[in-house]
């Protein structure tokens, strides 16, 4: 149905175009050779007293303008698309000519590339011109959310510049969080700690890695609900994108009210997968800015 449609406006598309053209043509002709001017005087009227009108045609150098563009106007549409869907003799669309940038586009680029997928992450982070290329890449796909300068947004989004990675800071594990993306999971807490129990355990978050977790009335429950996940000691689990609890580095906050905030909500961070979006040399370049 949708093909009758366009091939019934494309023909009357093309129809239109040649019958405009011939009256045009028929028109134009018409006025220089259609009567012969100089055999009838018609009288010529004369308005508000002073302006005659004339019966002068037009300047002949005005008919070959427009007849040499109607004559380009043919010769176009026969060799280039115009006609309805004919696609014109040379056969030449704007499809076919950005497959062909891209194709040069792809072989100017494919030897750089190359050389590329053959270093090692040192060897890139010691070459300022692809560190710049990776942090123009950084900029235009990741800083929304991590920050221009991948310091991330308090309460929010990761810094990549610190030292406490959550889903792990080897090349392979920052790999996998840019082409797979995470998906972090805390469940809310309220109903299995209780109002008390959140108290408890918020507060003795906050002290762990410090002295004062020895003994601590919250250390109980957290053995219980959490170590499973954040470690027996705070270190966090990177297989699960558990955060460190013992160290002074937070994503959602550290003080008593986001602690109490995350226990009480549960917490779902998303980082994007951007294994489709991005090819390998991109990666690539993003995993040396990154790892160190
Ligand atoms: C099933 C595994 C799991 C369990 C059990 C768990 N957590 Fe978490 N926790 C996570 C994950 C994953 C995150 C990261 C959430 C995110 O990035 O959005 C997280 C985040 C947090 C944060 C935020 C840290 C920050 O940097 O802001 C705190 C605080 C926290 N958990 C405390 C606890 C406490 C206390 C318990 C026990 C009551 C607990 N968690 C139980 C997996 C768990
Ligand atoms: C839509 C927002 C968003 C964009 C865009 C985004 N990220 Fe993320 N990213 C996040 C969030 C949120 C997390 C934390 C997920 C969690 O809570 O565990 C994260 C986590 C990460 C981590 C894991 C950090 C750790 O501590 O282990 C890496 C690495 C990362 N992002 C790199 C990138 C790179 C590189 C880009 C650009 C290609 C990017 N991100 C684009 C939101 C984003």
């Amino acid at each position: 149905m949708a093909d009758m449609q366009t091939g019934f406006w494309a023909g009357w598309i093309a129809v239109l175009t040649l019958v405009s053209l011939a009256a045009m043509g028929w028109l134009v002709w018409s006025i220089y050779f259609g009567r012969d001017s100089h055999e009838e005087t018609p009288e010529e009227p004369v308005w508000d007293e002073t302006l005659e009108e004339g019966h002068r045609p037009p300047p002949l150098w005005w008919f070959w303008l427009l007849f040499g563009a109607m004559i380009f106007s043919l010769i176009y549409l026969i060799f280039f698309p115009g006609l309805g869907s004919y696609s014109g003799l040379l056969d030449w669309s704007q499809g076919a000519r950005m497959a062909d940038s891209m194709e040069n586009f792809d072989a100017r680029f494919a030897e750089p590339r190359a050389e590329v997928a053959a270093m090692t992450l040192a060897e890139i982070q010691n070459d300022l011109n692809l560190m710049d290329t990776a942090e123009r890449i950084f900029r235009r796909e990741c800083s929304v959310c991590h920050g221009p300068d991948g310091r991330g947004q308090a309460n929010l989004f990761p810094n990549l510049h610190d030292v406490d990675w959550q889903w792990g800071a080897s090349p392979e594990q920052i790999e996998q969080s840019i082409r797979g993306g995470r998906r972090a999971n805390m469940i809310a807490w309220q109903a299995v700690l209780g109002e008390d129990g959140i108290d408890r355990v918020a507060e003795y978050v906050q002290v762990l890695g410090s002295d004062a977790a020895a003994g601590h009335e919250g250390a109980t429950q957290y053995q219980q609900t959490c170590a499973a996940c954040h470690g027996a000691d705070g270190s966090g689990n990177v297989a699960l994108g558990a955060p460190r609890l013992d160290d002074d580095i937070w994503l959602y906050g550290g003080d008593l009210a986001t602690i109490r905030e995350t226990l009480q909500n549960g917490r779902y961070g998303v980082m994007p997968a951007f294994g489709e979006r991005l090819d390998d040399f991109q990666i690539k370049l993003l995993i040396a800015l990154l790892a160190r």
